[in-house]
Parts: C-alpha cells; sequence; structure tokens
C-alpha cells in the first residue's frame, strides 16, 4: 500500500507546488514509482512545472466522478518512468470534492503507486481539508516570514483535528521545509532562522530550501529545478527526496553558508 503525503501551507505562494513537482521527481529518480495529484483545483499549475499541460486530457474530478477511468488520467512524465502526474480540475471548483469519492480516488492511488504526493490548496481554501483528510503524513512548507509560520500553524491545527487518521485515534507526521531562505538576511537578522521557526511550529525539520532565482525559470520552462545539477535549490531539494526516501542525509546548515568570492574575501577580513 502506498504511502500518502500532503504538501501543505497557511498561506499562499511560499513554494508547494514547487516542492511537489521537485520532490515528487526526487523520489521517481531514487527508484519509487510516484505519482503527484494536483488537488488545487481551479488553480492547477503542477502540470506547467512538470512541463506536462499539453498532455491533460482528463482531470481527478473526472475520474472520481467515473467520467474517466485512473488510467484515462495518469499522464507520464517524460524525464522519469517512474513517475506520473493526475491534474486537478480546471472547470470545477473546490466544492467538488466529496470525502467518499476523494477516498475512493486516493485508495486507488495507493495501489498502484508507492509514494502518493498530494499538491494542497492554501490551509484557508476550501480544499485544504479534503486534501489532508486521508494523508498518512504532511510536508508543511514555510517561507522565513512571521505571517507564513502563523498560517501554518493554523493549518497544522485542521491537519491534527480533521484528518482520518486523528480520527482513527492515530497521528499524521508531520514534517517541515523552510523555503526561499536567503542566507545573508537570515545572517544580518532581517530573516527569521530556522530555530526561531522550529520553535513556534515544533515539528520535524526535513528540509531548508534557499531562494534560488532559477527555481522560477525552471518552472516557467516546464522543468523542474530538481534536473539543474549546478541549483544549490537542486540539491537541497534531492537531499528532502532522499530523506523521505529513508535514507540518512545530514540536514545542511544552509543559513550560515557565504557565497561567492566577495562574500570570501570580506569574511577574512571581519
Ligand atoms: N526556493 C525558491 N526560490 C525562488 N523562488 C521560489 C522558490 N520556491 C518557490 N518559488 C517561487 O514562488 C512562487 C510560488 O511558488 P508555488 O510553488 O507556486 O507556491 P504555492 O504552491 O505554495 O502557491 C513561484 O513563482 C515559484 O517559482
Ligand atoms: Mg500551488
Amino acid at each position: 500500500m502506498g504511502l500518502v503525503i500532503a504538501i501543505i501551507s497557511g498561506k499562499g505562494g511560499v513554494g508547494k507546488t514547487t516542492a511537489s513537482a521537485n520532490l515528487a521527481l526526487g523520489i521517481a529518480q531514487n527508484g519509487i514509482k510516484c505519482v503527484a495529484v494536483d488537488f488545487d483545483i481551479g488553480q492547477r499549475n503542477l502540470d506547467m512545472i512538470l512541463g506536462l499541460e499539453n498532455r491533460v486530457v482528463y482531470d481527478m474530478v473526472q475520474v472520481m466522478d467515473k467520467e474517466a477511468t485512473l488510467k484515462q488520467a495518469l499522464i507520464k512524465s517524460k524525464v522519469s518512468d517512474n513517475l506520473y502526474f493526475l491534474a486537478a480540475s480546471q472547470t470545477k471548483d473546490k466544492t467538488a470534492l466529496e470525502s467518499s469519492k476523494v477516498k475512493e480516488l486516493i485508495d486507488e492511488l495507493k495501489s498502484e503507486f508507492e509514494y502518493i504526493i498530494l499538491d494542497a490548496p492554501a490551509g484557508i481554501e476550501s480544499g485544504y481539508e479534503h486534501t489532508i483528510e486521508f494523508a498518512d503524513s504532511a510536508i508543511v512548507v514555510v517561507n522565513p516570514e512571521v505571517s507564513s509560520i502563523r498560517d501554518a500553524d493554523r493549518a497544522i491545527g485542521i491537519l491534527d483535528s480533521k484528518s482520518q487518521k486523528v480520527k482513527d485515534g492515530e497521528e499524521v507526521d508531520k514534517y517541515l521545509i523552510i523555503n526561499r531562505i536567503n542566507p545573508k538576511m537570515v545572517q544580518s537578522g532581517e530573516m527569521l532562522n530556522s530555530e526561531d521557526i522550529l520553535d513556534i511550529l515544533n515539528i520535524k525539520l526535513i528540509g531548508k530550501i534557499p531562494e534560488d532565482k532559477g527555481v522560477i525559470d525552471a518552472s516557467n520552462q516546464g522543468k523542474p529545478i530538481i534536473l539543474d545539477k549546478n541549483s544549490k535549490a537542486a540539491q537541497a531539494y534531492k537531499r528532502v527526496a532522499s530523506r523521505m526516501c529513508g535514507e540518512k542525509v545530514d540536514l545542511e546548515d544552509i543559513e550560515s553558508q557565504k557565497d561567492g568570492l566577495f562574500s570570501k574575501i570580506s569574511g577574512i577580513f571581519k
């Protein structure tokens, strides 16, 4: 039976869809059969980041409504044989989701795939509760900003009270990704550091992803940044994907890293 991992956040625009695409691909590159499902109905963009938008014919709501089979709706990645994608509906709104149908879809995905990555809408939106409903674990994405962390705390509250696992008396495992870290700003005190964030949220840290301009270009080109060997964000996503696959990979302290020759030289004179 596959493992269902929801990629969640409090507010929107923090990097859930980017993380979903890169982590699903990273997991697939580790030899694990994985599917990425876009649960952000009405705002689909996971298809674009994966470079598959032209291949979308059927979406997940049509599978739930039996207008198409899962096999008809699944789209195979162009870069990994282990990765498949299921698109969100563009036409229906978030109220199109019903618990019983979501469960049926998730169960079918669990029988086909080892890892099921769900790209969630933001925690304040109605589709969020359905995305977390049948999740085994969740990865909470935050930016190092107070508003992002406060809203993430609320999203965790909903996860811990409304997911099926919790209703059954179990716990949903929760992991944190801190995304868009600017090491210089952390060092100068302009940006929250990870210890402060962990103090507030008190969940396990699974990765720190640096701010990287290449992420936006890669997404626009439909080639997830993880494919770019020279990108620091790619290396960071790779480490998270390996951890998700059960490998022991040390957390890299990207916040205290100095980049470029100039900072190296200026460092000598400090
Ligand atoms: N590490 C990063 N560095 C730079 N830009 C990023 C990074 N992560 C995400 N972004 C950009 O932030 C924006 C929002 O990301 P997205 O994944 O769509 O967020 P969400 O799904 O949470 O709404 C996108 O333009 C994306 O390219
Ligand atoms: Mg998104």
